[in-house]
C-alpha cells in the first residue's frame, strides 16, 4: 500500500477543514478546489436561470427535478470515491468523499425544501400530500437517512462515535440511495432511460462492496472480478428495463427491448452505457494492476 492510501483512513480524511483544505495545517488543495467548483456548478446554474427567469411555466418543479436529478448523480459519484481509489491505487481519491457526500445530501435537501416551498411550507398539506403517495415516502425515507449522515458527518460526531461505528452507521448511505433510485424510477412518467442508468450503476457499486468484504483484508478486486461485475450490472439493467416493459406493455414486446439494446441506430440503451462504462473501469483496473506489478 502506498503512503498516501495509508495517510486516508477515515479518521485523517475526515479532518481537513474546508473543502478546499487538505492536511491537517489547512494547505489550499487544487485537487479539492477544483472538484468543489465542480460541484457547486450545478446549483450555480440553476441560481443563474432562477435570475433569469428562465425556468419554464413551472419554475418549481424544474428546480425540484434539477436538484433531485443532479443529488442522485453526485450521490453516485459519492459511492463511486472508494472503488475507484482501490481500482487506482490513488490514495487521494479519498479526500474526496466527505466533499461528494455532504454535496449530494444538500442538493437533496434543497429538493425536499423547495418540494416544500412550493406548497407554500402548509405543513398538514404536504404530510398528507406525502403520505398519499408510495414514491414521496420512499423519497422522505432516503432523505432522513441521508440527513443522518449529513449530521454525522463532522470531525466531532467522528470522534464521538468511534471509526467502527460510525462507519456501520455510514453504510446506511446504500439502502439510501437505492431508496432514491427506486424514487426516481417511480416518479418518472415516460422515459425510464436516466433512472435505469443510475439503477445500473448502484448495482455495480454495491456488488463491488459486497465482493470486496468477501476479499482477504485489503486485498484488492482481482481484475477479473471487475469485469465479470461490470457484465452482471449491464446485463441486470438489461432485464430490469425488459421486465417493465414487459409488465406495462406485456411479454411479446421484450424482444424489442433486447433488439433495442443490441442496435446503436436509436442510440445506447442504459445498460449498454452501463456495460461501456464498467469495460473503462475494469480497464482502469488493468492497467493499475500492471502498473503495480512493474513497481
Ligand atoms: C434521497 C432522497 C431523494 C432523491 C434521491 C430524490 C431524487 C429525485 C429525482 C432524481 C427526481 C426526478 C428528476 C427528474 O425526473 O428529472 C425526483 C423527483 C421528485 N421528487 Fe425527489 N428525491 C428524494 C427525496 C424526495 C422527497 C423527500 C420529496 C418530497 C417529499 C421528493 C419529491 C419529489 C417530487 C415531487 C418529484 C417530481 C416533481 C415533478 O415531476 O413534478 N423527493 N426526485
Amino acid at each position: 500500500m502506498n503512503v498516501a492510501a495509508r495517510n486516508t483512513s477515515p479518521i485523517t480524511a475526515w479532518k481537513r477543514g474546508w473543502p478546499w483544505q487538505e492536511g491537517g495545517a489547512g494547505r489550499f488543495s487544487p485537487f479539492k478546489a477544483v472538484v468543489f467548483a465542480a460541484l457547486l456548478l450545478p446549483a450555480l446554474w440553476l441560481l443563474w436561470r432562477t435570475a433569469q427567469n428562465d425556468l419554464g411555466p413551472r419554475p418549481f418543479t424544474e428546480l425540484i427535478l434539477q436538484t433531485g436529478t443532479w443529488g442522485v448523480r453526485i450521490l453516485l459519484v459519492s459511492l463511486l470515491v472508494t472503488p475507484l481509489r482501490q481500482i487506482s491505487r490513488y490514495g487521494r481519491l479519498a479526500l474526496l468523499r466527505r466533499m461528494t457526500g455532504v454535496a449530494a445530501a444538500l442538493y437533496l435537501l434543497a429538493h425536499f425544501i423547495l418540494y416544500m416551498a412550493n406548497h407554500a411550507f402548509v405543513f398538514d398539506k404536504i404530510f398528507s400530500e406525502i403520505l398519499k403517495s408510495n414514491y414521496l415516502i420512499i423519497g422522505l425515507v432516503a432523505l432522513v437517512s441521508l440527513m443522518l449522515l449529513l449530521a454525522t458527518s463532522t470531525d466531532a460526531m467522528l470522534r464521538r462515535l468511534g471509526g467502527r461505528r460510525w462507519q456501520m452507521l455510514h453504510r446506511l448511505v446504500f439502502p439510501a440511495a437505492m431508496l432514491g433510485a427506486w424514487h426516481y424510477f417511480l416518479q418518472v412518467k415516460a422515459d425510464i432511460f436516466q433512472p435505469l442508468l443510475i439503477i445500473g450503476f448502484l448495482a455495480w457499486l454495491l456488488g463491488y462492496r459486497l465482493w470486496r468484504k468477501a476479499q482477504p483484508r485489503g486485498a484488492a478486486l482481482p481484475v477479473w472480478a471487475v469485469a465479470v461485475l461490470g457484465v452482471f450490472a449491464g446485463l441486470l439493467t438489461i432485464g430490469i428495463e425488459a421486465a417493465y416493459f414487459a409488465w406495462k406493455i406485456g411479454p411479446a414486446v421484450v424482444p424489442r427491448v433486447l433488439e433495442a439494446n443490441l442496435s446503436v441506430e436509436m442510440g445506447l440503451r442504459p445498460g449498454i452505457w452501463v456495460l461501456l462504462v464498467a469495460a473503462g473501469v475494469t480497464l482502469a483496473a488493468g492497467l493499475a494492476t500492471m502498473r503495480a506489478r512493474r513497481s
